[in-house]
């Protein structure tokens, strides 16, 4: 990679959860920033869905998408930039990287608001409550000084409306405007999958955009798929070269040696 390269990594919760997880993932961030400018961005939907568990609130999703009233607003940014972010975070930099965390509200990186009454896959609307989306092109001036002086911003998916109002955004949703935003080379999106998996379980190596869309509309990819394809689509459609889906279980795929292409 050029000095001048530029990557969005998004890893899924389901990554974050042991400490052995974090110092592989640190491992592995650390092989990214070498020659390049990174940006992580991180969900958490596992340890929201424990701690809802624990609370004894109730769990709603639609197409990955969480269904946030205002208990579970709370959670979701109690856990993701708090307990989520800051052990990734302390595990990068005890990996002798510079890590920085930080949320969508913080200064100018996402722009985001309320989002409208969503269409499902399955055509029914839905209002999604407390749910952010990224909105605006502006470029993310806070990520650039950060990562032009060395430092490597790890970007828990909480936002903030105009009004402060905190929102919860779709960790895959806010990767993919970023790293339009960012002026990415690569986006690279991590989870507890090999890739995107067709109905026997094999990996589909590459997708076009007309394959994105069949596997939304035929339901051979549902939940937080769903938010990924498009958050993929996005990144591509925007000028993002390199957009994989990766098996971010074992570290040495986060190169990309395995995994889905979005072509
Ligand atoms: N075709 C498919 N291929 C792979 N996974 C799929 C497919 N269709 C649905 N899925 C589901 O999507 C899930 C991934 O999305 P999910 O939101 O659960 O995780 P994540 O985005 O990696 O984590 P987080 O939400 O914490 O950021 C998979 O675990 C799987 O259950
Ligand atoms: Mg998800």
């Amino acid at each position: 990679m050029t000095p001048t390269a530029r990557v969005v990594l998004k890893l899924g919760g389901e990554l974050l959860a042991a400490p052995e997880q974090r110092r592989d993932v640190a491992t592995a961030i650390g092989r990214l920033t070498d020659g390049a400018a990174l940006v992580v961005v991180h969900g958490g939907g596992r340890e929201v869905d424990a701690e809802l568990a624990e609370r004894g609130i109730a769990k709603r999703a639609v197409d990955g998408l969480r269904i946030t009233d205002a208990a579970t607003l709370d959670v979701v940014v109690g856990m993701l930039a708090g307990r989520v972010n800051t052990r990734l975070v302390a595990a990068a930099c005890g990996a002798g990287i510079r890590a920085v965390g930080l949320t969508a509200a913080d200064a100018g990186v996402a722009a985001v608001e309320r989002a409208a009454p969503y269409t499902a896959a399955d055509g029914s609307v839905v209002d999604l409550g407390f749910v952010g989306r990224p909105h605006g092109d502006a470029p993310p001036a806070l990520l650039d000084t950060l990562s032009s002086a060395g430092f490597v911003p790890v970007v828990a998916s909480i936002g903030a409306g105009a009004d402060g109002q905190l929102l919860n955004v779709n960790a895959d949703t806010l990767a993919g405007d970023l790293a339009v935003r960012f002026r990415a080379g690569r986006l690279l999106i991590a989870g507890g999958t090999a890739g995107v998996l067709d109905p026997q379980g094999g990996t589909l190596s590459s997708i076009d955009d007309a394959t994105l869309e069949q596997l939304i509309a035929d339901g051979r990819a549902s939940a937080g798929m769903v938010a990924k394809l498009n958050a993929c689509r996005h990144a591509r459609r925007y000028g993002v070269g390199r957009v994989e889906i990766v098996d971010g279980r074992r570290t040495c795929d986060l190169d990309g040696r395995a995994g889905t292409r979005i072509a």
